[in-house]
């Protein structure tokens, strides 16, 4: 098959685009046609070699953890899909091997669901990991309420931009921080925009003066900081971007494959609660090129691959 893969840490000058071997369905997993894979962050962070600590990589290491296609076999044990489901899933096992930036995907059953039928798979492809660490944030580490007020960094990203979503449609008051050109985006969402940066706190502090009942940080450092120095007596603080919010008495949260989280996650998109902005699409060769614009860090919504497609 046609994939991406490195053989070493580096720059995404690393990333080959060429033939590897086919993966092989283990029992529990189900092949699946690759439509669209999305980028993540996290992607290229392991690609530099930022995950050694917790992470082995078996090179050469095929990138991404989104997906979006239709299944083409099923495992030997796998009764939960068939061939032609369409599929989304958030394709995560520890270690670095098999990802998504390929024209094939062996992908466990606990980390599929359904693909919403009204998405595209473009669309679809950037829900998985953005969509489920939204959702297990919140409803998991924040545990928000109707009638919280809670405060998201980088509302315009892949992330915050799904997490503007969910918390509205919990009956939470949202802030969000971004840069001016995505706040009419941000208000679209249902945000309050403001600008992050010099005088963040101020600013945050003059629109929710009681402080944020919940405070969700996708940036660290000055973001970190600006949430901490907000929050409500008794708020509830969480990143998943610095490991310093244990200072401030908060959590680190990492996102887990579930799937049934997942499928929570596809229905609220299923039922238009939730929507997903494509910013770019790439043909998978040039998934170089994607990477490196997602680690200039303006992404607003999602950058997406999208693979060649003929009928299995
Ligand atoms: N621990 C976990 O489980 C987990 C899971 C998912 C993601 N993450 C991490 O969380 C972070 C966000 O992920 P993502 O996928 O949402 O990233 P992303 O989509 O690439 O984020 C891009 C967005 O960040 C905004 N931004 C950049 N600097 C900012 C700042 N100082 N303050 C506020 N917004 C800023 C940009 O908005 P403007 O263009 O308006 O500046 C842009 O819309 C990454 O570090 C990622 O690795 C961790």
């Amino acid at each position: 098959m046609k994939a991406i893969s490195y053989s070493a840490y580096g720059s995404a000058d690393v990333m080959e685009y060429g033939e590897r071997p086919d993966p092989k369905v283990g029992p529990d997993s189900v092949l699946v046609k690759v439509r669209a894979a999305a980028v993540n962050p996290v992607d290229w962070k392991a690609r530099e070699g930022y995950l050694q600590g917790a992470l082995d990589a078996v090179f050469p290491v095929i990138p991404g953890w989104d997906v979006s296609g239709v299944v083409v076999q099923p495992g030997v044990a796998v009764d939960e899909f068939a061939v032609g489901d369409e599929v989304i899933g958030y394709v995560r096992e520890d270690f670095l091997s098999r990802g998504t930036f390929a024209e094939y995907v062996a992908a466990p059953v606990r980390t599929l669901a359904r693909k919403p039928l009204s998405l595209s798979f473009e669309e679809s492809a950037g829900l998985p990991l953005a969509g489920l660490t939204a959702y297990q944030v919140l409803h998991r580490t924040l545990k928000v309420r109707e009638g919280d007020t809670v405060l998201v960094h980088a509302a315009a990203g892949g992330v915050g931009s799904l997490a503007v979503q969910i918390a509205r449609h919990t009956g939470c008051r949202v802030v969000g921080t971004a840069s001016p050109r995505n706040h009419e985006h941000l208000r679209s969402l249902g945000a309050e925009p403001v600008e992050y940066g010099e005088g963040l706190v101020e600013r945050l502090r003059d629109l929710v003066p009681e402080g944020f009942d919940a405070s969700f940080d996708t940036v660290g450092g000055d973001a970190l900081r600006a949430s901490a120095e907000t929050l409500a007596p008794g708020g509830r603080l969480a990143s998943i971007a610095d490991d310093e919010v244990f200072s401030y008495g908060g959590r680190y949260a990492f996102v887990r494959p579930d799937a049934a989280d997942l499928a929570q996650v596809a229905e609220l998109a299923e039922r238009g609660i939730v929507t997903v902005h494509v910013d770019r699409v790439f043909p998978l060769e040039e998934a170089a090129e994607a990477y490196r614009l997602n680690q200039e860090g303006r992404t607003r919504g999602k950058i997406v691959v999208t693979v060649d497609w003929e009928a299995p």
